[in-house]
């Protein structure tokens, strides 16, 4: 029996919208399973200057909606998230190339990997960013990342326990 856990770092730019979502939505998945003790689930952003900040209160509001409440309190990608997290998974185009060129080594860019490469049912190639836009996008965006948890939770439970 295979006793590592698996950990999952969920990166956009602020992160107080999209990644604080996918954090706490996946943290559902893992519970409403009884794996919560297989996962290790955070979140971070590439820009800082939210740290420290409770999530956006617009993206609390439509979480809160579905059952999903953000307690995440915001925070940079460090460096040594790369060795810590066995993926690190980019919100949009933008923050895939930006942990690509901070990755510190081969091996750590090789843990970077799109959001939207787990989605199974939308089509979309990026959760895209909804802070300059209306209620429409911030639906869009827990749409987009409910399909793209339940996507990756099943390629990681099915490569790893
Ligand atoms: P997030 O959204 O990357 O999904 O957290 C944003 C939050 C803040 C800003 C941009 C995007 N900002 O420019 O402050």
């Amino acid at each position: 029996m295979e006793n590592k856990k698996i950990s999952l770092l969920f990166v956009c730019l602020g992160n107080i919208c999209r990644s604080p979502s996918a954090e706490a939505i996946m943290k559902h998945i893992v519970k409403k399973h009884g794996t919560e003790d297989t996962f290790i689930i955070d979140s971070a952003g590439l820009y800082g200057g939210h740290a420290g900040s409770l999530p956006d209160q617009r993206m609390r509001t439509h979480a809160a909606r579905r059952g999903y409440q953000l307690l995440h309190k915001a925070r940079s990608v460090t460096t040594n998230d790369f060795s810590e997290y066995d993926l690190i998974i980019a919100m949009d185009d933008g923050n895939y190339a930006n942990l690509q060129s901070i990755a510190p080594t081969v091996e750590a860019r090789n843990k970077v990997v799109r959001m939207a490469d787990y989605l199974e049912h939308y089509q979309n190639d990026t959760i895209p960013d909804p802070y300059y836009g209306g209620a429409d996008g911030f639906e869009n965006v827990l749409n987009l990342l409910e399909d793209a948890c339940e996507g990756l939770y099943k390629k990681q439970t099915k490569s790893n326990i």
